[in-house]
């Protein structure tokens, strides 16, 4: 002990309790964990629309069975019919506006009783977890700790600054969420929505539903009115489907695949929101995510590093490894040791600690994954799969055996496979640009790895990566709640970052104009105005030309923008967790009126991005003092393909949003957010107009824990 080392539960300060975990380690916990299995397995656990009032049904409960073993039910589903989905929209629409009203403190209090209920809970939601989705026993723990910390985070936030006066909710919103982590972003979506004060539709994957209604049960307990959250689970093409294309439905929170969300960017983009404005989608999409290793990087490091980010949860997380990056030099000695490694990982039940690999969700997935390294293997790449498989194991349940598979470029790789797959890539020591070009080049933006002992390696790497989280000398999973806020750019999904300080406004119909101030202090940082440099000189050259409302604008965005923001975080010792604001790639400015356009270029210089004006504009810009002409690119045709801006700024009326809209989903590549606004508003959400990133650093990997060696 030390008085200036927090004990875990205080980790976070008084604002906000850490979640428990359990000592695997301890026979005491061991058995009390079989206990909870035992009894899990004598239950009958039972998933079903959870309404807001009871509805009969004479549906036939299907049997819910356990992956890593089909023999074995463990529960039942009755999946939400169109009338239910009907139902549970009339409910959410007429009685779900009163928990909106009650005050942010009250809706903190009921979220943290939750989190208790949750961690009270614990034993129980593990063994389901591990029956019901394949986890390990330490993967379960976590779980069942992010979704606590989920609700505590957000209790947290209502506390330090929600104010109905200023804050209003969006209304009904939609939250999907997908069965790799059934209870922790299942948690994490409801719990951001009730906590913004939105009635929620939750629908859980098809493949998981029983720890989603256990869930929902534990938020019904704890005081969540059953109007504010309804479940239906069923299948994405059906219930989700309706859902989402619902004219009622205000806001959609997703996370799964890229393709289904490209299909909800469109189905929203057919309507406006209630008050004639795009709806929000939140999507938190896959990767194809990399990790580069240098010649000065400790090998058995690497080897445990890589063990965890590719091959826990059987490959089946977002953040995984996809593609681990050796430079030549020491490609062949780290492969071994790889190798080794791998085929001392054992595949079968989860819930037995001596086994390492679970199975994966279900035969669907497992063909998908077969598939591919059978295809790869008939492409002529070399593949290793070292870890001997049980037979009857393998008929039973769906294992897929780890996989390790030499390529040469990125490019090979067609999409993001999700399951145990590794992917070895070889390069240069002079090819590291090249190679950070490659990545970059998939268009998916997610997680990054790097080892390496050279600082200056780190920064250049740092410096060139498009990725929403980044991990330096650690492994690339497991983010946690408020210290890797998580989430990615382009391909992979839209921000904010899940268990940021950023998520909850963008679940709000009215927010306050200073959000990323208001945000950054949440983080821990006393944000200082820093005026961007363009921006100080279109605020002279508007001053200069008598356009003092532009000026004004420009003074007011410089205090809101948060231009360079980045702050350390609060995190375990060993390891230095840092968040930062940057700015889109370029916004697209779209308005008829002069003065809407030059607002909409104070917002981009504000946060140091650039802009993209169309052909109309020209004579504007000839006006503009040449030095600010650099920041803006003139196109002939912003709907052409290829043209690089990531976010559009409108001004004008609904029925243009509602047709840009459309425009915007129907281009290929990544999800463009619009932001738009009615003529002459003076208003724009300028954290919509940047990406925020997470640096995490395992501090300790070169040469020990300085900052444990110098506490006072
Ligand atoms: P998916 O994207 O189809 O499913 C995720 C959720 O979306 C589920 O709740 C599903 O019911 C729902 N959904 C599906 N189609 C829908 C539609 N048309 N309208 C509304 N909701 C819909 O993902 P799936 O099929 O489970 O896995 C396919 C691939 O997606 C995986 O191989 C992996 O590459 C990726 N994936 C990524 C995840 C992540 O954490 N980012 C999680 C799960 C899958
Ligand atoms: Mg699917």
């Amino acid at each position: 002990p030390h008085p200036a080392l927090p004990m875990p539960a205080a980790l976070y300060g008084a604002q906000r309790r850490n979640s428990a975990g359990l000592d695997l380690a301890s026979e005491a916990t061991l058995a009390m964990l079989a206990q909870a299995l035992q009894e899990s397995r004598g239950r009958s656990w039972q998933g079903a629309p959870l309404l807001a009032i009871d509805a009969a049904t004479d549906a036939v409960p299907q049997p819910v069975l356990n992956p890593a073993d089909r023999r074995e039910t463990v529960g039942t589903v009755i999946e939400a019919t169109t009338i239910d989905v009907e139902q549970a929209l009339v409910h959410a629409q007429r009685d779900g506006t009163p928990w909106g009203q009650c005050a942010p403190s009250e809706r903190a209090a009921c979220l943290e009783r939750a989190a208790d209920l949750l961690q009270q809970a614990q034993p129980e939601l593990m063994a389901l977890l591990m029956r019901e989705a394949g986890k390990s026993c330490a993967a379960a723990v976590a779980e069942v700790r992010e979704a606590i910390d989920f609700l505590r985070y957000d209790a947290a936030q209502l506390r330090a600054g929600f104010d109905n006066a200023t804050h209003a909710p969006l209304g009904p919103v939609v939250c999907i969420s997908p069965w790799n982590f059934p209870l922790a972003i299942f948690t994490g979506q409801v719990a951001a929505a009730l906590a913004a004060g939105n009635a929620v539709l939750a629908k859980p994957a098809e493949q998981t539903p029983l720890v989603a209604a256990q869930a929902v049960r534990l938020l019904w307990q704890a005081g969540v009115p059953r109007a504010a959250l309804q479940l239906l689970p069923g299948r994405g093409e059906t219930v989700g489907a309706q859902l989402v294309a619902d004219a009622r439905v205000q806001g959609v929170l997703f996370t799964g695949s890229t393709e289904v969300a490209r299909v909800l960017q469109r189905t929203l983009a057919q309507r406006l929101g209630a008050d004639g404005r795009p709806v929000p989608l939140i999507a938190e999409t896959g990767g194809q995510n990399a990790m580069i290793v240098d010649a000065s990087a400790l090998p058995e490091q690497v080897v445990a590093d890589v063990l965890t980010s590719a091959f826990d949860s059987a490959g089946q997380r977002c953040s995984a490894l996809r593609v681990l990056c050796l430079q030549d030099e020491v490609a062949d000695a780290i492969l071994a040791m790889l190798q080794g490694a791998l085929a001392q990982q054992q595949l079968g039940r989860p819930e037995r600690l001596c086994n390492d690999i679970g199975p994966v969700i279900d035969e669907e997935a497992r063909a998908h994954i077969e598939t591919h390294i059978a295809a790869m293997q008939a492409h002529g790449h070399r593949v290793w799969r070292p870890v001997p498989v049980d037979r009857d194991a393998i008929a039973r349940g769906s294992y897929v055996a780890p996989a390790l598979i030499e390529i040469e470029r990125i490019d090979q790789l067609l999409r993001e496979v999700f399951g145990p797959v590794l992917h070895v890539l070889r390069y240069r020591r002079d090819g590291l640009d090249a190679l950070l070009a490659q990545i970059n080049a998939t268009g998916y933006g997610l997680t990054l790895g790097v080892h390496t002992r050279i600082d200056e390696t780190v920064a250049r790497i740092t410096g060139a990566a498009h990725v929403g989280n980044l991990y330096v000398n650690r492994n690339m999973v497991g983010a946690v709640v408020g210290v890797q806020p998580f989430g990615g750019e382009r391909l992979s999904g839209t921000g904010p970052k899940a268990g940021g300080p950023l998520y909850l406004y963008r679940l709000l119909r009215r927010a306050p104009v200073d959000v990323l101030p208001r945000a950054l202090r949440l983080a821990g940082a006393t944000p200082a105005v820093q005026e961007a440099p363009l921006l100080r000189l279109l605020r002279e050259w508007a001053q200069a030309s008598g356009q003092p409302a532009l000026a004004d604008a420009c003074t007011r965005f410089a205090a809101h923008a948060c231009h360079g923001a980045a702050v350390v975080l609060t995190s375990v010792t060993g390891e230095r967790n840092e968040y930062s604001l940057h700015p889109r790639a370029a916004v697209l400015a779209l308005a008829a009126q002069e003065p809407d356009r030059l607002l909409q270029l104070a917002a981009t210089l504000a946060v140091g991005s650039r802009a993209v004006w169309p052909q109309e504009a020209a004579a504007l810009l000839t006006r503009l003092p040449p030095a600010l002409r650099t920041a803006i690119t003139l196109v002939p045709d912003w709907q052409g393909a290829g043209l690089p801006f990531d976010v559009v700024l409108h001004h004008g009326t609904p029925e243009e949003a509602r047709a840009l809209a459309v425009q915007l989903a129907a281009r290929p590549g990544p999800t463009v957010t619009l932001h738009s606004v009615p003529v002459g508003c003076a208003v724009i959400a300028l954290e919509r107009l940047v990406v925020e990133r997470a640096l995490s650093v395992n501090t300790a990997a070169a040469g020990g824990n300085a900052s444990l060696m110098t506490l006072a």
